[in-house]
């Protein structure tokens, strides 16, 4: 009935875990949702207001497709301001959020016989986005000691001919990890004669990192072409239901894609698109005080992680998740003698004895680990670890 394009694709692991959280919570069960993938601030008030404005004073018709002259002017001030990138209005095309940008970067430039490099562990819509285009995932090892950076002998290795696309996210999700410039300048050295390999940087929680300053990708190599820069108004400011993100890159690339968009969406949010002006140019404290905020949550789940026996968590530089290694706690059984096989069946079994809810490491391609975000309170933070322990002391190997 379906056509093969979706039967390519896998439906959302972690949209699934938030289903099942808000299930439970509806049967008054305690909940502690270490699950979720989106600050737990409210969107700050200036950006409210800017939306209500928006409807009171009539921005609620279609926008330009690739989104309005404002926005796309108050994404030019803030890629200067903050990245230190340079770009042209002409090089910007703003979507309904980051996802929206990134399927529609590829859509536009790859298809059936084309290889697209994935960092393992990635970001579950990552092999989706390049399946359904046609194209193949390809996936390449990374060191979980040293921020998940790509291991180069497995990257070299899987560098072809058909290769058209490495898709990098730093800092990442899940496991939060952020590339060392090092790093960053010797994936570009090795593909610095093939202009034909798109490198897409996924810079969703570019203003979550708290041991070093965050560096765009693309000012490593500003006269590339190839290199797309990809950020969301989503993290960075709370805003995950307005649906606004954007990518900046090349003119034919930006003129091809909101071609695309123009014949899907029409075009982003309008209220959401004035909203996010005043997110880009307004007072950006509230920006600081939620990385702040996060930064000592991170450090804290780390300090709870460290009582549990038998795990290892290597400490994030970015984002707002944890990826312990869980292994130790494989093949052994629950109370009821049922055999914990994989990292599904642990986060399972956490999730049916405690009320706890993270996401199985499975799903980004991780069999040993699961994902537990901190964008929750710090006595969720501190209950959650604590059940979990309980719940892995009572394992039996
Ligand atoms: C790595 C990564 N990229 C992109 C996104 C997309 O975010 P949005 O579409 O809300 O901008 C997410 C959201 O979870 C993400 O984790």
């Amino acid at each position: 009935m379906f056509t093969d394009r979706i039967s390519r694709i896998q439906p959302s692991a972690t949209l699934a875990m938030t289903s099942k959280a808000a299930e439970l919570k509806r049967t008054n069960k305690p909940v502690y949702n270490m699950s979720v993938g989106e600050p737990d601030f409210s969107t700050p008030k200036n950006i409210q207001l800017a939306g209500i404005e928006a409807i009171q004073n009539g921005y609620t018709k279609y926008t330009p497709g690739g989104g309005t002259f404002e926005l796309k002017q108050a994404i030019i001030k803030k890629l200067k301001r903050d990245n230190n990138l340079n770009y042209t209005k002409e090089e910007i095309v703003v979507s309904c959020g980051g996802k929206h940008s990134l399927y529609n970067a590829c859509q536009a430039l790859f298809q059936t016989g084309d290889e697209v490099i994935i960092f393992k562990p990635f970001w579950v819509s990552f092999p989706d986005f390049v399946t359904v285009t046609g194209a193949k995932p390809v996936f390449v090892e990374t060191k979980d000691k040293k921020q998940n950076e790509p291991n180069f002998k497995d990257l070299e290795s899987k560098i072809n001919k058909n290769t058209k696309g490495i898709i990098i996210n730093s800092p990442s999700n899940p496991t939060g990890g952020v590339w060392s410039d090092d790093a960053i300048s010797r994936l570009l050295d090795l593909v610095k004669n093939r202009s034909d390999i798109w490198i897409f940087s996924d810079e969703c929680y570019e203003q979550l990192t708290y041991d070093m300053p965050f560096k765009s990708i693309a000012t490593f190599s500003p006269e590339s072409k190839n290199i797309i820069t990809f950020q969301s108004c989503s993290k960075t400011y709370a805003m995950t239901g307005w649906r606004i993100g954007y990518l900046a890159g090349d003119e034919k690339l930006v003129k091809a894609i909101s071609k695309l968009q123009g014949q899907s969406t029409s075009c982003p949010n309008s209220i959401a698109q004035h909203a996010a002006v005043e997110a880009l140019s307004g007072n950006q404290n509230c920006v600081n005080e939620m990385r702040k905020v996060f930064h000592q949550r991170r450090d804290l789940i780390l300090k709870e992680l460290n009582h549990i026996p038998g795990i290892s968590c290597e400490k994030p530089h970015g984002a707002f998740y944890v990826f312990p290694n869980f292994k130790k706690y494989l093949n052994s059984k629950s109370s009821n003698d049922s055999i914990i096989k994989t990292s599904s069946d642990l986060s399972l079994y956490i999730l049916d004895s405690t009320g706890v809810v993270t996401v199985a490491g499975d799903s980004f391609g991780a069999p040993f680990n699961i994902r537990l975000s901190y964008a929750t309170s710090d006595e969720n933070i501190i209950q959650a670890c604590k059940l979990i322990n309980r719940a892995l002391s009572e394992l039996k190997n």
